[in-house]
Parts: structure tokens; C-alpha cells; sequence
């Protein structure tokens, strides 16, 4: 997790809510009273309390690891000087308690766990103690009241720390729990995404195995295609008799560009189309700016069009023809979309390819049929029993 991430806001304090902590750990008059007068002490032997905290300090891996960097080292060791002595000043207010909340923030963010962070003020009441005890010697009351001020003023320090690293992980695990909803609303919006896709598939195949007719096929399928990949219109190219690839439908694309498309007739050695139809293989134009290929490029640039993706439509084995997709940008269709894409231009194809059968079927069987009632002739058919069943 990044620190950065967490909530950057400290629990704030009251003056009311700093007088309770400060007589809760005992930082009354005489305390600081007795930690004032440490003053001078305190500031004689400051240096020696600091290398020796840090020379215990540093017979410990972790703390070693930590304080590697002769630079880092420095920097804490003038940072710590500054702390002893600020605990003789005893200027306990919001600010005071503002500053011990960031050095706790600080050693939670460059990872320092409470362990050797509240861990380090027996250190310091290690050294410093029986050293004021000695400077005291002849005035054992007045050692105490010091000592007891250190204990109060290190505890009320402690708790502040604590209260650092307790809103640190507070607000991290609310940002895991943040983290947690969002990646649960993602997966949902990927499963309602994909649940829609499939929805789409269906329709295509449904519509591929009950509408005969051409015309109907393309209308209701190429609406569907077009939003499900996200894209600002489709269009379909089918392989006319004579051998051209020739406008036979589209969906969401501006008037003027089908008007135009809608007179177009493309050799398979000609235009990006001819290209995907031959070689029966997708092409995805990212920037169509770039694509001069197509041979429509400047007019679907001029209508807002960016990027295509063109499909060929294949049924058993035999182009029928393609399949294009228009986008506003390049992001339009993208790969991780080209498997759903394949599947509706395969169940397209089938349905295109039933479609023209059928029309085929319909067309022989009027030819028949005049052929069978304009000739001069009597045709007609008995069943087995002799009954006549058809007569023309
Ligand atoms: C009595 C306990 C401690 C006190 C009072 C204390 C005091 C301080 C202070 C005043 C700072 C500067 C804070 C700031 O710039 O916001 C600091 C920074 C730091 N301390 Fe401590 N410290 C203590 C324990 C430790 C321990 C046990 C370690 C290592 C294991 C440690 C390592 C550090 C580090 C790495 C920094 C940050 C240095 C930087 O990159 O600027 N401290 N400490």
C-alpha cells in the first residue's frame, strides 16, 4: 500500500482533550517545573544521551538496516538532539501534540513498526535516568520529580505515537476498503459486460438460424454488433454476383458517408476491404489518418471516424464479405474484443449465408413454378391412390 494513499489527516486534538492526557500521565506543575530546571543538564549532555541511544540502537539488525545511510543518520541524530531537549521545554499545546503526531506519522511511513519505535523510550530512560540520578545526587526529591516529569512527558509522547500508527492502519484498511468495493464493482461491471456480450451472440445466432430474409438479418443484428464492441457504426460489404464488393447495410454511420459508401464497388485486389476479403483476415487501423489504404479515409475522417477494424465474413469455408467497425479514437475495438468480434461475423456469415440460399430457393421455385403454368401443356400429378393433386 502506498503511504501517500492513506488518509494524510492526524486525528486532531482539543486543548480540553490535551489538559485530560496531560494530568492523565502525571505532567502536573511540579513536573514540569522539574523538567524546566533539567534545562542546562540537559543541554551539556544532549550529544552523548543521542550517540549512546543510537550505538544500542545500532547492535540491532532491523534498526541497522533502517539507519544505513550515513545521511539519514545525520539528519535523525540532529532531529533526536532537537527532541531531548524539547522535552525540558515542556510547551504542551495543540502544536506540541500536532508535532509528536507527524514524528509518529514519519516512522510509520518509512516503516519503523511500534516495536522499536515505543521500544526505544526504555532506551532513553536507560540512559538518561541514572545519569540525572548521579547529577542529582545530593538532592534524591529532586531526581525523582525529573525522573517522574521524564515518565510523564516520554508516556504522553508514547500515546501519541501509538495514536499515529493506530489512524495510519485505521486508514489504511479503510482504503482496502475502498480498494475491496471498487474491485468488486469492476468484477461486476466485467461479469454484467461479458453477461451482455453474450446476450449479443445470442441474438446474432438466434437470428442467424430464424430470419431468411437478407435485408432483416443486417438490420437487426448490426445494431447490437455496433454497441456491444463499443463502436460508432457498423457496416456491412457483401461479394455481388459480378464479383464486387459492394455497400449492403449499416448501422450508426453518419447520412452522407453511406450515401457515398452505398455507390462504392471494390475489386478484392483493391482498398483495405478487397485486402481482408482475399486474405480472410482481420485488420484493425488504429490511427486511420495513417491508413491510405482505405479508400475511403478522408470522407470517414471528415464524419469523425478514427480507427476501423474490418472483419471478413466467412461462412463453411467461403468469404461472403466484410464486416467494418468504426471508432472516435484508438482505443475503438480493441484487441482483447477481436475473439467476441470474430464469433457475431462467424454467426453473421451463417445468417447471411442461409439468407441468400433461401433467396436463391425462392428464385428457382418461381421459375418453376411459370415455367410449370405457362407451358402449353397438362401436367399433373396423382397420388397413390389416384387422385389428382396438382394440375396446371
Ligand atoms: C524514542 C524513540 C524515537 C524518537 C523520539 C525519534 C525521533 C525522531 C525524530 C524527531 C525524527 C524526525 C521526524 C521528522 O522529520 O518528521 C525521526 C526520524 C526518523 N527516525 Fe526516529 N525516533 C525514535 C526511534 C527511532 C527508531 C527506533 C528508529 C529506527 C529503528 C528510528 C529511525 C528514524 C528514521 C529512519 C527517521 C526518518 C529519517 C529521515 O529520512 O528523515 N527512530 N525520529
Amino acid at each position: 500500500m502506498d503511504a501517500e494513499r492513506r488518509s494524510p489527516h492526524l486525528p486532531a486534538m482539543t486543548p480540553g482533550e490535551v489538559r485530560i492526557r496531560e494530568e492523565f500521565v502525571g505532567l502536573d506543575v511540579d513536573a514540569v517545573t522539574a523538567l524546566r530546571a533539567l534545562r542546562p543538564w540537559m543541554e551539556e549532555h544532549v550529544h552523548e544521551v543521542v550517540e549512546e541511544f543510537y550505538r544500542h540502537l545500532m547492535r540491532f539488525e532491523e534498526p541497522r538496516r533502517l539507519l544505513h545511510d550515513p545521511q539519514v543518520l545525520a539528519r535523525i541524530k540532529a532531529a533526536q538532539t532537537e527532541y531531548i531537549l524539547s522535552l525540558t521545554e515542556c510547551n504542551v499545546d495543540t502544536s506540541y501534540i500536532a508535532g509528536r503526531l507527524m514524528i509518529g506519522r514519519t516512522h510509520e511511513r518509512v516503516g519503523i513498526t511500534p516495536q522499536w519505535y515505543l521500544g526505544a523510550y526504555s532506551t532513553f530512560a536507560r540512559i538518561l535516568f541514572p545519569r540525572i540520578m548521579m547529577h542529582y545526587r545530593d538532592q534524591p526529591a529532586t531526581a525523582m520529580a525529573a525522573i517522574k516529569g521524564l515518565v510523564a512527558i516520554m508516556h504522553l509522547d508514547t500515546q501519541l505515537a501509538i495514536d499515529a500508527y493506530v489512524h495510519a492502519a485505521h486508514a489504511e484498511l479503510q482504503q482496502q476498503a475502498v480498494d475491496l468495493k471498487n474491485d468488486v464493482a469492476s468484477q461486476i461491471d466485467e461479469l454484467a459486460k461479458g453477461n451482455r456480450q453474450l446476450e449479443t451472440l445470442y441474438r446474432v445466432s438466434s437470428v442467424a438460424s430464424q430470419e431468411l430474409d437478407l435485408e432483416k438479418v443486417l438490420e437487426s443484428t448490426l445494431p447490437h454488433i455496433s454497441e456491444i464492441v463499443g463502436a460508432s457504426g457498423a457496416e456491412v460489404f457483401l461479394m455481388d454476383e459480378e464479383g464486387y464488393l459492394a455497400y449492403a447495410a449499416s448501422h450508426g454511420l453518419a447520412e452522407e458517408y453511406v450515401r457515398r459508401s452505398r455507390a462504392l464497388r471494390l475489386h478484392t485486389d483493391q482498398c483495405l476491404l478487397g485486402r481482408v476479403f482475399a486474405t480472410q483476415t482481420t485488420v484493425r487501423v488504429e490511427t486511420l489518418a495513417d491508413q491510405g489504404e482505405f479508400l475511403r479515409r478522408d470522407m470517414a475522417l471528415a464524419c469523425g471516424y478514427r480507427a476501423l477494424l474490418s472483419t471478413p465474413l466467412i461462412a463453411q469455408g467461403t468469404p461472403l464479405g466484410t464486416l467494418q467497425l468504426y471508432g472516435q479514437n484508438e482505443r475503438s475495438c480493441p484487441p482483447e474484443s477481436h475473439p467476441l468480434i470474430h464469433s457475431i461475423a462467424e454467426q453473421l456469415a451463417v445468417a447471411i449465408a442461409n439468407a441468400r440460399l433461401h433467396e436463391t430457393v425462392k428464385e428457382s421455385e418461381a421459375e418453376y413454378r411459370s415455367l410449370v403454368e405457362n407451358t402449353p401443356r397438362l401436367i399433373f400429378r396423382l397420388d397413390p391412390y389416384g387422385r389428382c393433386v396438382f394440375v396446371n
